[in-house]
């Protein structure tokens, strides 16, 4: 009884969760996550994968809230690789049409949000409609000053990067340490905790450059399961870590 009443309580998991004692140590300042097995957490209750994705992308929107909560600068979310057009077209189509048909049903939340919502990732490949509410969510979270949302869609570290080098060739900068390259990339900034859901032990082309020094967290949790508990179990996994960056630490 008790549990189910923590559990419905979900909103306030400050409460549960210790928020204040999490503050109380270092907060990663950039958290990326690799949202994976939406598919086999759909699978697993005799649904569609369609199902998955659409839970996963309502998890989002609960576990970004969270981080705001938390504090965290940065959320970076791989929602779609550039790997990802090679699925079944159903399965690419509804996650190419799904933020558009669904946003109305979110947008007051979204908007009364203090969360800044940013697009990374390519932007040539992807329909005029999911651009256009990427634009308009963009300009209309502009001055949101709390966490900033960063979705990659459509993204892949090899495009970021190859895109990179060639813009700075074009703009006649040389680049001569890993630091000059972040005005180029699509994500600007390095990534202090890495999360992946769902058991895979990789990084499917995410963040290459960003994670370069991060710390990496994994679980077996499927992404659309994945809730406030797990977020701070992770962040406090994190606080234990050692940072030394190729240095000794006292
Ligand atoms: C992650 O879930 C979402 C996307 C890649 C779009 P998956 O769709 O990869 O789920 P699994 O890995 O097949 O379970
Ligand atoms: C990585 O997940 C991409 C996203 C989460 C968007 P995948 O499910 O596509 O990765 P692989 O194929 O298992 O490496
Ligand atoms: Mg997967």
């Amino acid at each position: 009884m008790i549990q189910q009443i923590r559990y419905n309580k979900n909103l306030e998991w400050g409460i549960y969760m210790n928020i204040n004692r999490l503050k109380q140590k270092q907060i990663p300042q950039h958290l990326a996550i690799i949202l994976d097995g939406n598919g086999r957490w759909a699978k697993k209750r005799g649904l569609p994968r369609t199902a998955g994705h659409y839970q996963g992308a309502m998890n989002v929107a609960k576990i970004a809230n969270a981080c705001d909560q938390l504090g965290i600068k940065y959320l970076t979310v791989y929602a779609f690789s550039t790997e990802n057009w090679k699925r079944p077209s159903d399965e690419v189509d509804y996650l190419m049409t799904m933020p558009v048909k669904e946003y109305p049903k979110y947008k007051d939340k979204v908007l009364g949000s203090n969360i800044k919502i940013k697009h990374v990732g390519r932007k040539t490949v992807l329909a005029s409609d999911v651009l256009e509410l990427i634009n308009m969510l963009e300009k209309e979270t502009n001055d949101h000053t709390g966490l900033t949302l960063q979705i990659a869609f459509d993204y892949g570290s090899f495009e970021e990067i190859t895109q990179a080098f060639e813009k700075a060739s074009q703009m006649g900068v040389k680049i001569q340490n890993g630091n000059d390259l972040y005005p180029f990339l699509y994500v600007t900034t390095p990534v202090d905790l890495l999360i992946r859901t769902s058991g895979e032990l990789r990084l499917s082309n995410y963040l290459l450059w960003q994670a370069s020094y991060a710390e990496f967290y994994f679980t077996k949790v499927h992404w659309p399961s994945f809730n406030e508990r797990q977020l701070s179990k992770a962040i406090k996994t994190y606080q234990k870590r050692d940072r030394r960056y190729g240095g000794l630490n006292k």
